[in-house]
């Protein structure tokens, strides 16, 4: 468990001169079943989300328009990433503390989840998430 494991996944992107097509499917590109799907549009300027983390729950980010920056941090390592093409995707998993800014005018961050929304689920204080974090030897 760490930001080792999260990262960026290349989705499949059929190139037509009438306009690109990108698919997902759970399990496949994706390595969890999709059971839930969000979107974060008509961000203002200068907002920020995020800022919590989750128990069990994985996701996966894509920009869908636009771009904006998401930074992880396992309590260890803090990494940002910026997402701004729709046929990359950002995968999290459980136990990491994220935040999003830098959102640019337009965007849309759609986010694919392993679990139906589940507020117990959450870590809302960065205190709680480190105390349930596991013990790392190195
Ligand atoms: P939250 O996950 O806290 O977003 P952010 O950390 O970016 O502010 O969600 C904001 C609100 O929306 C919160 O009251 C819970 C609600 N919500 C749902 O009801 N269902 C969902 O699937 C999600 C993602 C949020």
């Amino acid at each position: 468990m760490g930001i080792e494991n999260c990262r960026i996944i290349g989705l499949p992107k059929i190139q037509d001169p009438r306009g690109n097509l990108t698919f997902i499917e759970g399990g496949r590109h994706v390595p969890f079943d999709i059971k839930r799907v969000f979107y974060l549009y008509d961000v203002p300027g200068g907002a920020e989300r995020g800022g919590h983390a989750h128990s069990r729950l994985q996701q996966m980010i894509i920009a869908m328009a636009g771009s904006f920056d998401v930074i992880l941090d396992d309590g260890y390592v803090k990494q940002r990433f910026h997402l701004n093409r729709s046929f990359y995707g950002l995968y999290i998993e459980p136990m990491i503390w994220r935040e999003m800014d830098n959102f640019s005018t337009g965007s849309v961050c759609m986010v694919l989840a392993s679990e139906p929304y589940d507020e117990t689920d959450y870590f809302r204080e960065y205190e709680d998430f480190e105390k349930a974090l596991p013990t790392r030897t190195r």
